[in-house]
């Protein structure tokens, strides 16, 4: 409508209109620069991308991964009084998984389902994982990428600390790690997090789709996560203990590699220290284990326990909150705040129809879940089973299914929690906090802890927003979505530091082929007004996903995922960000105003 086109003071921009256009379309008065594109030299020894994708699996653990998705950005301290920097920092972002018909020249090797260039493995696991850039802005206003020590690549195979009630559990241990206390990688890293004491968070999502299983029968902690018969990029058809770990098999030959446990080791919140280049990232199992999207804190109060929440990214899986035993402390060191998400309780959520809810701890020392258990006709030995199994753990205590919880973010004003439900195909029964079967387009729901004590377990919620086309879609005012708003398959979630909400879309299939809202997209909403209005259209084929900002709020970076999704070596769908023919390849945008203001300043309230 043309009201809602009026620049308002929250929201100074003019709405851009959907879009099937192979680039990146932000509103008038903005601009966006492709950034650190896969393949771009971070370290080591700075091999430049090759346009026909020959890059070796070594040059590929010296540049940037594949398929950018949750990112942030950690500002680099000036000398004391000099203010947070909004120019120099590390810019830390996940590389959720591989395009393998883009990754090489002429795609992926095999030969009757059996991968036959080991190298080529490699640089997958490889393409996996996480970037640290260190980056600054010159005084033309233009980033670049420093050469650092501190730039580093995490990928599949770096070597990791398992802490928490599950180390040394008997179901972590492998060949690899006979002490069940440490694994090797992190994968398909979805979206992030990160803690007040400046360490990024990094979550495994669809790790389940690595490894394989031939046994008929599988234990509960690889059946209830959806291990099957062949990895999705068959890692596990290789020789060679780095490959054959992918390979859970339990019975006949693969009992003797005795990889049983491997992917046990997975599906957990991964701790990195973006500033110490040369620590060991650590598996928090107290977090627990489950398709990860990211994770989000309430707002830290010193002497008050630290408080997180994650979504479990799969159709009719469950909200968590997790809530530490002992106080957060800022002038402890790293090592002891990180300590913080080793000892507390982890809590999953149930959505009542009155509008109240409660967050039901998964505790083996806990009444009501002993009295669960006994009702479920299920037991587990200590808490690092219960953890292991968390999914399990949240059936029993009748936790609501959810219709794919994605990403979560805290109103910084007054501490609303928001989460994302990107869709549910597969919905038979609704309820009140997943009102439609199926769910094609989504919502976000919203809730308030209880007197806003985060540690609590009482909370009231309420549906924010609808997905869907005009008609459909329902706005916070609960008017119908329009030209400006029409969205599908919310994702991403970011509150910027004035509050206001960043949407980003994931649509897939015939909803982003053929439906009315044309490429994946970014929003931005005011949840004072229940103003959103579209701010970008990213190119074909692509996911927007993962967003960061410098404290200034003058530059914006942006995460394109997979574009020209389903590429060939023969058809590529998409040729952003390089143009003229060539491959696609994820990349970050880098988005300012012409005029160097920050972001969302009112034109006419400008200092
Ligand atoms: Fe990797 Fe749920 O998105
Ligand atoms: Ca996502
Ligand atoms: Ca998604
Ligand atoms: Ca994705």
């Amino acid at each position: 409508s043309a009201r809602s086109k009026k620049p308002s003071s929250r929201l100074p921009f003019t709405a851009i209109a959907t879009s099937r256009a192979d680039q990146v379309i932000v509103p008038e008065g903005y601009d966006c620069q492709a950034f650190i594109p896969w393949g771009t030299p971070i370290t080591g020894g700075y091999p430049a991308y090759l346009e026909d994708a020959s890059n070796t699996a070594q040059d590929q653990a010296e540049q940037t991964g594949m398929n950018h998705d949750g990112m942030h950005f950690f500002p680099i301290d000036t000398p004391i009084g000099a203010g947070i920097r909004s120019d120099h920092g590390l810019l830390v972002l996940n590389h959720e998984y591989i395009d393998p018909g883009v990754l090489h020249p002429r795609g992926p090797s095999e030969t009757d389902g059996k991968r036959t260039s080991a190298d080529e493995v490699r640089k997958e696991i490889n393409a996996h994982g996480v970037s640290v850039v260190e980056i600054r802005r010159d005084n033309r206003g233009q980033w670049a990428v420093q050469p650092s020590a501190r730039n580093r690549r995490i990928t599949g195979s770096t070597p990791m600390k398992i802490e928490g009630p599950a180390k040394g559990h008997a179901l972590l241990q492998t060949r690899y790690s006979p002490t069940g206390t440490s694994t090797r990688g992190t994968l398909n890293n979805c979206s992030n997090g990160f803690t007040p004491w400046g360490t990024y968070l990094t979550c495994e999502e669809n790790w389940a789709g690595y490894f394989a299983s031939r046994d008929s029968e599988l234990p509960r902690e690889l059946s209830r996560y959806g291990i099957e018969k062949t990895g999705r990029y068959g890692w596990e058809t290789v020789a060679g203990d780095e490959f054959q770990r992918f390979d859970a098999t339990r019975s006949g030959e693969n009992a003797q590699s005795d990889y049983r446990n491997e992917p046990n080791t997975f599906g957990w919140i991964v701790e990195i220290d973006p500033f110490d280049p040369n620590s060991t990232p650590v598996k928090h199992t107290a977090l627990g284990r489950f398709a990860h999207e990211g994770v989000i804190f309430a707002p830290v109060k010193p002497g008050r326990p630290l408080v997180c929440y994650a979504g479990d990214d799969t159709r009719n899986e469950y909200i968590y909150k997790y809530v530490s035993r002992d106080a957060y402390r800022p002038r402890r060191g790293n090592s002891q705040n990180s300590q913080l998400l080793d000892e507390g309780t982890l809590y999953v959520a149930r959505f009542n129809a009155d509008g109240t809810g409660v967050w039901l701890p998964l505790d083996i020392q806990d009444q009501s879940f002993q009295a669960a258990c006994v009702a479920a006709g299920a037991s587990f030995a200590d808490q690092g089973e219960v953890l292991i199994n968390t999914r399990l753990a949240a059936d029993i205590v009748g936790a609501t299914k959810m219709d794919r919880p994605e990403w979560g973010a805290v109103n910084p004003d007054n501490g609303d929690v928001y989460f994302t439900l990107t869709n549910n195909s597969e919905r038979q029964e609704t309820d009140a906090a997943n009102p439609r079967k199926p769910n094609s387009y989504g919502h976000i729901i919203r809730w308030r802890e209880s007197s806003r004590d985060y540690a609590g377990t009482r909370f009231r919620w309420d549906i924010y927003l609808l997905g869907g086309p005009q008609g459909v879609g329902l706005d916070p005012r609960g008017n119908s979505l329009t030209a400006d708003n029409i969205l599908a398959s919310p994702d991403g979630l970011w509150f910027d530091k004035d509050a206001r909400m960043w949407i980003q879309t994931d649509m897939s299939g015939s909803q982003l082929s053929q439906g009315p809202f044309g490429n994946n997209q970014m929003l931005v909403s005011d949840p004072t007004t229940g103003e959103i209005k579209r701010f970008l259209v990213g190119p074909v084929g692509c996911e927007i996903t993962g967003i960061a900002a410098t404290p200034d709020l003058r530059t914006l970076f942006v995460n394109i995922q997979h574009p020209g999704e389903g590429s060939t070596p023969d058809s590529f769908i998409s040729n952003w960000p390089d143009g003229n023919g060539k491959r696609p390849r994820s990349a970050t945008v880098i988005i300012t105003r012409k005029d160097g203001q920050p972001l969302m300043q009112n034109k006419s309230t400008r200092a």
